[in-house]
């Protein structure tokens, strides 16, 4: 197999930049760089019917991956997670076609694998050997878990208040855990200075270019899992964006490769109440989302007052002609007992979230009932259980 990685772009002023040596941020403007691929020489070789053969994890899509070479992929068996028809969910909410992917089977519990499989295995091929992040959670637990299995060195920046079970995966894998009295975002300024300190390589999410990668492989899932045809709506709970942009890079990526139609989702980003930047600018009609202040919510993952890509998930959003709108702490945690109820699934938060979502946008008339509607269980309800009533 070969990737077909080209270089880096930027998602804002367009500049080019090498893909061959540690990158973050566009040197010109500050934005998020993103991987392009020779997509037209793919689409020669690179076919869909190749995959059926190919092991069930998310590196079946190599050639649309940015690792050079295989021998770099650091794997704990990540991706190709299923989607389950939720017909007694379904018609609860009010949904006819109710569909859930569960990303809580991933390694480390959660889709944040995904990312970290990627980011972890390129910075292998780049060289690299200690990485720092910043983590409302889940992302940390998995960067250890990752650096771990190649050998690296993690060092975490954490919330004090993050679910204990994260707290736990990091040192479990031997990674260096701070806690931080404050947000996320207190928790990135402090990463940043560290990394300057000490030479660490920073992989705050979209703030390096390779998590998005791993995050866009649930697209390749949901097309080729659903038969080529994508669902008319995907419903997403948003923190930093890099799932949400992912996958809509993702279906770009398929319709060059003449794998699917035009035809998009519907994308809806989900936030809480209490931390909604991305819907008050969705809202507002704004490009960016100001910073949202005393951001509290249960769902860890959510509690991300701003984010570096908040202009590529507006877009993704609107483009797609979807809405962004919040839910609460309480409505999520009651949605947690009526899926495991219903269907049988131990979800987390933000999974709930999505359900919770689903049903104000039945509700509002924003989803038909008849239309194929995708949530997103983005990790196991058994990594919140000190933070749950
Ligand atoms: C379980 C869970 N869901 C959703 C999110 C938000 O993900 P994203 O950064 O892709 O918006 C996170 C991020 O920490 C998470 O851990
Ligand atoms: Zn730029």
């Amino acid at each position: 197999m070969r990737s077909y990685l080209k270089n880096l772009e930027c998602t804002y002023c367009n500049e080019i930049f090498s893909a061959d040596q540690p990158r973050r941020l566009c040197e010109k403007c500050g934005k998020v760089l993103y991987p392009r691929y020779d997509i037209k020489e793919a689409s020669k070789y690179f076919t869909k019917d190749m995959l059926p053969a190919r092991a069930p994890n998310m590196w079946r899509y190599f050639e649309m991956l940015p690792v050079r070479d295989e021998s770099n992929i650091v794997t704990l068996g990540e991706g190709f997670t299923p989607i389950f028809e939720t017909r007694r969910l379904g018609s609860e909410l009010g949904s006819e076609s109710l569909m859930l992917k569960d990303e809580g089977l991933n390694p480390t519990a959660s889709f944040k694998a995904r990312g970290l499989s990627a980011a972890v295995s390129k910075a292998k091929e780049l060289g690299l050997r200690k990485l720092t992040m910043p983590s409302a959670g889940n992302a940390a637990g998995a960067m250890a878990s990752y650096a771990a299995r190649a050998g690296m060195e993690a060092f975490v920046f954490m919330p004090q208040d993050a679910p204990e079970a994260n707290q736990k995966e990091v040192s479990v894998s031997g990674g260096n855990l701070f806690l931080i009295d404050g947000l996320i975002s207190d928790a990135g300024v402090i990463s940043r200075e560290k990394a300057a300190e000490i030479g660490l390589f920073d992989v705050s999410t979209l703030q390096e270019p390779y998590r998005v990668e791993g995050k866009k492989t649930m697209g390749y899932e949901i097309a080729e899992q659903l038969g080529w045809e994508l669902p008319d709506n995907i419903i997403y709970p948003t923190g930093g964006g890099t799932g949400i942009v992912g996958m809509w890079k993702a279906f770009q990526e398929m319709e060059e490769l003449e794998w699917i139609s035009s035809k998009r989702p519907k994308m809806f980003a989900v936030q809480a109440e209490n931390c909604a930047p991305i819907v008050r600018a969705f809202e507002n009609g704004e490009e960016f989302a100001q910073p949202w202040e005393n951001a509290t919510t249960l769902a860890a993952g959510m509690r991300v007052p701003s984010a570096i890509g908040d202009y590529l998930i507006l877009k993704a959003v609107r483009d797609s002609g979807g809405s962004a709108i919040t839910v609460s702490d309480d409505e999520m945690i009651n949605m947690i007992d009526l899926i495991g109820k219903l269907e049988g699934f131990f979800v987390c938060p933000e999974g709930a979230a999505t359900a919770c979502g689903a049903k104000k946008l039945i509700e509002n008339g924003s989803i038909d009932p008849s239309e194929k509607t995708l949530l997103l269980n983005t990790g196991s309800g058994l990594k919140y259980l000190d933070m749950l009533p």
